[in-house]
Formats: C-alpha cells, sequence, structure tokens
C-alpha cells in the first residue's frame, strides 16, 4: 500500500497565516478533485488498484532502456557550457506543458512509465541524500512536468537525466502526465540530506527576505505557478542548483530569482540551503521509518553499478 495523505491540505487559497501545501495535485487522497489551485485542469486520478511491476519485465526494460539512453548521453552539452535559453525551446517545453496539463493522469501507466526513473531516483523517488539524485517524491506535479519537459526541449541540461526523458524512451504527453502524478502522490524520506547546521537563524532570516513569497512560508512551493516545493530536499541537491541557477547553466531558471540571489555570499547561500532543507513536509507527505515502495517488490537495487554519479558542477 501506498501511504497517502489522509487529510486534505488547505488550499493555496488560505496563504494569509501558515500556508500549507497546496491541494490537489500531490496527492489530497485517492481521487483529488480539481481544485482552484490547480487551475481546474486535473480532474481525478484513474487508480486500477495496487498491481506491482513484475520483475521480468523490470530487467527487461531497464535493460534495453539503458543501452538506449546511455548512448545519448555523450550527445548532451555540458551545464558549464550552456548557450542562452533558446526562444523556441522555451516555447516548445511551454506547448508541451499545457498539452500534458490537459490530460487526465493515470498512476497504473504512471508506475510503470516509473521503472524506468527508478534505476536513478529509486523506487521511494527519494534520490540521494548526497545531492547527485534529487528527492521527486512528493514533488509539486505541475513542476515534475515542467521540468520534464525542460529537459526535453533542452531548456535544463544534465547528461544523466536528458536521455531518460526523450519521448522514445519516457513516451509522449500522457505519459508524462502519468508518470508525473505517480512520482508525486509518493511519500517523501523523513531523512533528507541536511547541511551543517551551524548558520540556521541566518538562513532563516535570508529564507524571510529573500525566498518566501515565491517557495512559500514552509518550502512548500506553488502548484500553480510551478515554482518547486524545496522542504525535504537534500541539501546537496538544493545547493547544486542554487549554483547552476546562479551562474546561469541552469537555463530555465526564474529570472527574478536570479536577480534575487545574485548578491549571496558562499557563507549565506550554505546558510539559507541548510535552512531549507529542514523545512518540514506536512507529516501525512511523509513515509514512516524504513518504507520501501511496495508497487516495486522485486526491485535490485543498482543492479550494474549503473547508478554513476553525474559530473561536479564546476563553478
Ligand atoms: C540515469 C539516471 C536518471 C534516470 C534514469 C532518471 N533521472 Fe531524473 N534526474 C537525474 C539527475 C542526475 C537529476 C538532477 C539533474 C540536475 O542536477 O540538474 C534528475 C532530475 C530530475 C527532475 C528534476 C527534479 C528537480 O526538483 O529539479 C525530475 C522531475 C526527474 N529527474 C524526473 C525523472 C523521471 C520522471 C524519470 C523517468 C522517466 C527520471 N527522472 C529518470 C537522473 C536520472
Ligand atoms: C521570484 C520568485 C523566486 C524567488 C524570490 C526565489 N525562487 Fe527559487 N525558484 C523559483 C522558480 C520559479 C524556480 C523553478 C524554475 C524552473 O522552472 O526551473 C525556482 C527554483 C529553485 C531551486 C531549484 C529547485 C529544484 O527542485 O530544482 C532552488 C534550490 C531554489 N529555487 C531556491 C531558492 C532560494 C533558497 C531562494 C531564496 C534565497 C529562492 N529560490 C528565491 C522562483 C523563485
Amino acid at each position: 500500500m501506498i501511504i497517502r495523505p489522509s487529510a486534505a491540505w488547505p488550499s493555496a487559497g488560505c496563504r494569509v497565516a501558515r500556508r500549507g501545501f497546496p491541494a490537489g495535485v500531490t496527492g489530497s487522497g485517492r481521487s483529488p478533485r480539481p481544485t482552484a489551485a490547480d487551475g481546474g485542469a486535473h480532474t481525478a486520478l484513474t487508480q486500477r488498484g495496487a498491481r506491482a511491476v513484475p520483475a521480468p519485465l523490470a530487467a527487461a526494460v531497464l535493460a534495453s532502456t539503458l543501452v538506449l539512453a546511455l548512448s545519448a548521453v555523450s550527445a548532451q552539452p555540458a551545464p558549464e557550457q550552456a548557450p542562452p535559453a533558446d526562444a523556441a525551446a522555451v516555447a516548445q517545453a511551454q506547448a508541451e506543458y499545457d498539452a500534458v496539463m490537459a490530460l487526465e493522469p493515470d498512476l497504473d501507466n504512471g508506475r510503470e512509465a516509473y521503472l524506468t526513473c527508478a534505476v536513478c531516483h529509486l523506487p521511494e523517488a527519494w534520490g540521494s541524500e548526497d545531492g547527485t539524485y534529487p528527492q521527486i517524491a512528493g514533488q509539486l506535479r505541475t513542476v515534475i512536468i515542467k521540468q520534464l519537459a525542460d529537459f526535453r526541449a533542452g531548456n535544463r541540461d544534465n547528461p544523466l537525466m536528458y536521455p531518460f526523458s526523450v519521448p522514445s524512451i519516457l513516451g509522449g504527453t500522457q505519459e508524462m502526465a502519468d508518470v508525473a502524478a505517480y512520482v508525486a502522490q509518493l511519500p517523501m524520506t523523513p531523512h533528507n540530506g541536511l547541511g551543517p547546521g551551524t548558520d540556521l537563524a541566518l538562513g532563516a532570516q535570508l529564507y524571510q527576505d529573500h525566498c518566501v513569497d515565491c517557495h512559500g512560508p514552509d518550502g512548500e512551493g506553488d502548484v500553480r505557478k510551478h515554482i518547486p516545493a524545496l522542504a525535504g530536499q537534500h541539501y546537496a541537491y538544493l545547493v547544486r542548483q542554487f549554483e547552476q541557477i546562479r551562474s546561469g547553466a541552469r537555463r530555465n531558471a526564474d529570472s527574478k530569482m536570479s536577480e534575487e540571489i545574485l548578491g549571496f555570499s558562499a557563507a549565506e547561500q550554505s546558510a539559507v540551503l541548510d535552512y531549507t532543507a529542514r523545512l518540514r513536509p506536512p507529516p501525512e507527505k511523509l513515509a514512516p521509518d524504513g518504507w520501501t515502495n511496495p508497487d516495486f517488490p522485486n526491485f535490485v537495487r543498482d543492479a550494474a553499478g549503473i547508478r554513476a554519479k553525474p559530473p561536479a558542477p564546476r563553478q
């Protein structure tokens, strides 16, 4: 059984006092209803019972996928060589995002599509504490869709992630909708990677002054504007993204955020991201200790040592 939040989260409308995770998208129950926060585009998820992906199929899919995908790795430019954002690619990603948002996601298909992703992000979608792989479990559905569309349009570069985003591996808009809905409703790790814990008061102040308007007081993000939830993300991953956003290497960065963080020193960056990684998702979004994803009971973890590390950012 997948653990799902029992109580509905407060809607994005009640942002005045303590804002909760926006309702509707990341799973306010088995059949989320369209909400204002979701722009109404998201209708009830379909789920046809908890069928696990069979192991032989898993092995075959993984083997063929990896051969195809890893052969495409060399075609990807390294992040630091990224040319400026290409208007055609931005328009392409936006059109694909709109098309995906108009579809009704199917969790069963999403679970099957997720099999290839599990090689790196793990069956739980918790990524790795060292930040090599982000936690994507519990991320807002719109954010997952936007990032997938950006990777495949070439607006965001990563040599590991790119080949798994292309249509021949991931599929079309329906598969994007399905896998995003599946990932969004997975419970999050209770033990994400944290920073040194030395400057949390400074971090809290910086967060209030520079981040809260967009990412929310609890790091819950904004589903309508596809602003990522940051609460519970691995510290080291936050650091890598923050640096890539500041340097311009992450081409899909929000330009207002880039301006906002321009003057941050290394110490301030570490402080604010340590504070951010410690923001807790609501308890009903967290998995219990030791939880493993029952949808993949026979998953062989890192069978071929494929879960390789991407090159370290060189900023
Ligand atoms: C070969 C390893 C690998 C596989 C397989 C893989 N990913 Fe990733 N993914 C990564 C890495 C590495 C990153 C971080 C990229 C970066 O640092 O910019 C990432 C980032 C992401 C992000 C962005 C998260 C964020 O908050 O910024 C999403 C969403 C994502 N992956 C979804 C998927 C989905 C869905 C699949 C399956 C279709 C998948 N990934 C398969 C390695 C992988
Ligand atoms: C003006 C709004 C805005 C402000 C202010 C802002 N951000 Fe962001 N941030 C965004 C958006 C939008 C994205 C996603 C961009 C995209 O689509 O890829 C993002 C992405 C990120 C990411 C990457 C997350 C991921 O999962 O890939 C991190 C880390 C981050 N922001 C941290 C911060 C921190 C820390 C601050 C304050 C110091 C901050 N942001 C201020 C809008 C903002």
